[in-house]
């Protein structure tokens, strides 16, 4: 046969075909969510991510051993408070949970680098995203809230805050209030791009965040919608959003790709609750094997151009980059 390409020829072999990988990916780009409560000793496994744990401030020392060992060098912290009220109160407590769980976090492990979920709906008694006047989310009485719970969060340690409220105009409200109290330099992760998803479920178990009544459809994005997170990432950067998020990830890598291409700032993804329960529920039946999906699964979005990407498999992906099976 006359053939003068033949694209096989670069797959013979497994150096040759790491050689010409196209996409490269290495464990400082990876961060782990991870889950704090309240409490002394606790290490409580969360029923709808076998795997996943709410840890007490205490024990948090335990997962972060591993992430370091592994090369995970940043965590993002989700804290399920003691109380819930209509404000959300406990979000900007000074002995707030996430504000706690930072100073330990940054006592024992100080290279650690710790970013924090800035939003209202572990915190409220009615678990939507912001206060509320009647059944809707205020938007503009939220910004104050979000930008308080920010700044505490950043006086207790943070390094870098990620808003993922999907209010309009939250990301310049917390530039504004970061640069007033002097703290020009910690940078934005926005979640500029964040759907309404059916794959937060488990998280909200996890987080115990559901909504009392309604849905976040008012706030988050349909997900008919590409062009409309391209404004909504624009809009972001425009605020002073250092970096941009877009979630959830496996099925919104579309939006990655065009994020990357429209944005000069560096990109994750996260890939979210669901994502994780649907392979853990998959491998548990023996349908799929987890540690091939877990691969293939975290490429595709680095192949889509996510920068950083954020998942509750940080620890194992660092293990099979370092393995060279990804990467
Ligand atoms: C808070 C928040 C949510 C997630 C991250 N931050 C839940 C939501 O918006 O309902 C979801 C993360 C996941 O599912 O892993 N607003």
């Amino acid at each position: 046969m006359d053939l003068t390409i033949r694209p096989r020829r670069l797959r013979k072999g497994e150096i040759l075909r790491k050689m010409v990988r196209e996409t490269r990916m290495d464990p400082s780009s990876l961060i782990y969510p991870m889950f704090v409560r309240e409490g002394e000793g606790i290490a409580e496994e969360i029923p709808t991510m076998p795997g996943q744990y709410r840890y007490s401030v205490d024990r948090m020392g335990e997962k972060l051993d591993r992430l370091k060992e592994a090369g995970v060098s940043s965590v993002i912290l989700f804290g399920i408070p003691g109380y819930k009220d209509e404000t959300g109160s406990g979000a900007w407590a000074e002995d707030g949970i996430v504000q706690k769980a930072l100073r330990r976090m940054k006592k024992d492990f100080p290279q650690m680098y710790a970013i924090t979920d800035v939003c209202m709906c572990e915190y409220t008694s009615h678990g939507h995203c912001g206060v509320l006047c009647g059944h809707e989310v205020d938007n503009d009485k939220t910004l104050e809230l979000l930008s308080k719970t920010a700044l505490s969060h950043v006086q207790a340690g943070a390094d870098m805050v990620a808003p993922s409220d999907m209010m309009d105009g939250r990301v310049r409200a917390i530039r504004e209030t970061l640069d007033q109290a002097g703290f020009q330099m910690t940078p934005i992760l926005s979640y500029a791009v964040k759907y309404a998803s059916g794959f937060y479920g488990p998280f909200r178990d996890a987080a115990g965040s559901a909504p009392a009544f309604g849905d976040r459809k008012g706030y988050q994005m349909d997900y008919h919608n590409s062009r409309e997170g391209i404004k909504e990432a624009l809009l972001d950067v425009e605020e002073g959003a250092d970096l941009v998020m877009v979630k959830p990830a496996m099925t919104y890598l579309d939006l990655v790709a065009k994020v990357k291409e429209a944005v000069k700032v560096p990109v994750a993804a996260y890939s979210v609750s669901g994502e994780y329960a649907m392979i853990k529920a998959g491998a548990a039946l023996g349908y799929i094997e987890e540690d091939k999906m877990i691969c293939e699964t975290a490429v595709s979005a680095y192949r889509a151009g996510c920068d950083l990407y954020l998942t509750y498999y940080a620890e194992e992906i660092a293990g099979f980059m370092k393995e060279g099976r990804i990467g």
